[in-house]
């Protein structure tokens, strides 16, 4: 349950915990500019693209686009919540943390969580018994026959739901549990005045948080029969969309794991974890949400999704890679031959064969599925690859990575690697754009080229607060996230805190790039920077509307007086456009 510290006080830790002394014991830092530069201790890197803003207390990888405040940081680089990350920064800047305000109903909420967590793992205890007694033969004989060791199902705290009706439910009573509990929990229902067992006869799947909470159970029936898995209906402590399967382990290896492996299935984990593979974790039943990308990319750079070789599995690769690209996961693909899922490929071809599969990157993945639904043998089916390609290929960033393919869809569609490039759009992008702002730093985007430049700039010259009241207002942005934070500077709050409140992750990074822009401009020229700012975005402004007007005037419908009209009106901001351009040229020549 997430704390509430008073925001006056979080506002001063934000402020107090300084960032750059924080940072310096994950990765050493060094003076250049108004910055400090590493390598990124959130992925693997030879030439620094991790900076720190000392000013704002913020942090930005132009790499892996990690960016937030001294608490993020904290929370992330060690996977621990919000409040721990907070308390051990008051320590560390000897602020005291204050008393909590005391909530009557959030502490009986606590205190009923509690209870079930408690219960919970009391009904683990008593599954994991009930394994190697007689009542859990066929479960035991199950889990071995599908090729566990006694090990790996001790690891997992594997057990054996009860054959009678209401043998956990006993159990529970005679350890001075509830029968509200009970049911509370999810373990049993209840049927007029009755009440059983919500698992009977299955083998069963203990659902363990990073904090090594017992938060469900899922259980697998033994013979042929539906539902094959069942899963603990959402409870006080259990949301199948939150949780991940094996997220204990995460904490464990949380120090070399260089990606997550997302599978389908509890056995897949299982399996795979016997034989060595670390990392690996499943949804609850349900398919991947937002949410569960959100976590996973707290644990490494990037997430390989291994789902079933067959059409299903398949089908919710494409569903998760668009879930992962939203959330701004790196993710690839890991995909097994002949309709296999990763249990039985390890267990035929051996672990060996497993390491030695290469992970795809999305649009490696992407192209083989496209080509795999075309009839690549017609010129329809080349040209719809082809513009399928491109449109792939309009996403990758590398130029490296843009020429590689290009010349790959090109190759297989008969069409010039030039065409692809310019269908992609990419054509202008892989020449000359790609100056690098920052020469000393690689590994860059180049910030210049970015969409929204100007508008990104303008948010740093806000943040450094030194403006005029009046320069810049809301309404020089267009909607977005970049003009919500604006608003919130605007109104006085402090970039520190702002980052914190931002939910969304592509949102985060937006504004992590934005305000790094402020450590290439002198606090004093910020007043200059700020106006050529509002002076590109007035003419990116004009230009748009000007090529709206143009195509009214293409429009045969458009009327003589609205056609003149128009005419008129585009004459007049080109010529705004020009004076514009003028004045920023004559500020350039009189520098
Ligand atoms: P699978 O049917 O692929 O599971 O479903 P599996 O692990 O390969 O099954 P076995 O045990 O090896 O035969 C993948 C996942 O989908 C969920 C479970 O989480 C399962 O692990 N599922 C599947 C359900 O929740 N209910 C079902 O009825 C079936
Ligand atoms: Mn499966």
């Amino acid at each position: 349950m997430p704390e509430r510290f008073p925001r006056a006080w979080l506002e001063e830790l934000y402020s107090r915990a300084e960032i750059v002394r924080v940072v310096s014991a994950y990765t050493a830092l060094r003076k250049n500019g108004r910055n400090y530069w590493g390598l990124c201790p959130f992925h693997h890197e030879k030439t620094p693209s991790f900076s720190v803003n000392p000013e704002h207390n913020l942090y930005y990888c132009f790499g892996c686009k990690a960016g937030g405040n001294v608490v993020q940081f904290v929370m992330e680089i060690e996977h621990i919540p919000f409040s721990e990350a907070v308390r051990q920064l008051a320590e560390k800047t000897g602020m005291t943390v204050p008393e909590m305000t005391y909530d009557p109903q959030a502490e009986e909420r606590q205190r009923r969580s509690e209870r079930i967590y408690s219960a919970n793992r009391e009904a683990a205890k008593y599954y994991h018994e009930l394994l190697w007694s007689a009542q859990g033969k066929e479960a035991l004989d199950y889990f071995h026959k599908r090729g566990l060791t006694d090990a790996v199902i001790r690891k997992f705290g594997l057990g054996a739901s009860s054959t009678v009706r209401d043998g956990l439910y006993r159990h529970l009573m005679d350890q001075g549990y509830t029968e509200e509990e009970a049911i509370e929990s999810g373990l049993c229902l209840k049927k007029e005045t009755s009440v059983y067992d919500m698992f009977r006869g299955r083998a069963m799947f203990p659902i363990i948080n990073l904090y090594g909470k017992v938060l469900g159970f899922g259980g697998r029936i033994l013979e042929d029969g539906q539902p094959k898995y069942l899963n603990t209906a959402d409870t006080m402590v259990f949301n199948k969309r939150l949780g991940v399967f094996a997220a204990n382990f995460l904490r464990k290896t949380r120090t070399a794991l260089k990606r997550i492996l997302l599978v389908e299935g509890y056995m897949d984990v299982v399996s795979l974890m016997q034989y060595g593979i670390e990392g690996v974790v499943a949804t609850l039943g349900t398919s991947l949400t937002a949410e569960q990308a959100r976590f996973l990319k707290r644990f490494a750079p990037e997430v390989w999704i291994a789902y079933d070789g067959d059409d299903a599995g398949q089908h919710a690769i494409e569903r998760a890679l668009g879930i992962f690209e939203k959330e701004a996961v790196t993710t690839k693909v890991l995909f097994f031959p002949d309709n296999l899922d990763p249990d039985e490929f390890i267990r035929r071809k051996g672990v060996e064969s497993f390491e030695k599969l290469r992970p795809l990157p999305e649009i490696e993945y992407r192209l083989m599925r496209t080509e795999q639904t075309l009839d690549m043998t017609t010129d329809d089916g080349r040209t719809a690859y082809a513009k399928a390609g491109a449109s792939y290929l309009s996403k990758e960033k590398e130029p490296l990575d843009i020429e590689r393919y290009a010349g790959f869809i090109a190759e297989k569609s008969g069409f010039s690697k030039e065409v692809i490039l310019a269908q992609s759009g990419n054509a202008l992008k892989s020449l000359n754009q790609n100056k690098p702002v920052k020469p000393a730093a690689a590994g860059f985007q180049p910030l210049q080229a970015s969409p929204l430049y100007p508008e990104k700039a303008l948010l740093s010259c806000l943040a450094m607060a030194n403006l005029p009241e009046g320069t810049v207002t809301a309404e020089d942005f267009s909607p977005g996230p970049l003009k919500e934070f604006a608003q919130k500077l605007l109104s006085g709050e402090k970039p520190q805190q702002l980052m914190m409140d931002i939910e969304e992750p592509k949102s985060r990074q937006l504004i992590s790039e934005a305000l790094e822009i402020s450590a290439d401009t002198d606090p004093d020229k910020n007043l200059a920077a700020a106006q050529e700012c509002l002076r590109m975005i007035r003419v990116e402004r004009l230009q748009e509307r000007i090529s709206q007007l143009k195509k009214e005037l293409q429009d045969p419908a458009c009327s003589v007086e609205n056609r003149s009209k128009h005419l008129n009106d585009i004459v007049g901001m080109n010529r705004e456009i020009a004076r514009l351009k003028n004045t920023a040229n004559s500020k350039e020549a009189s520098k």
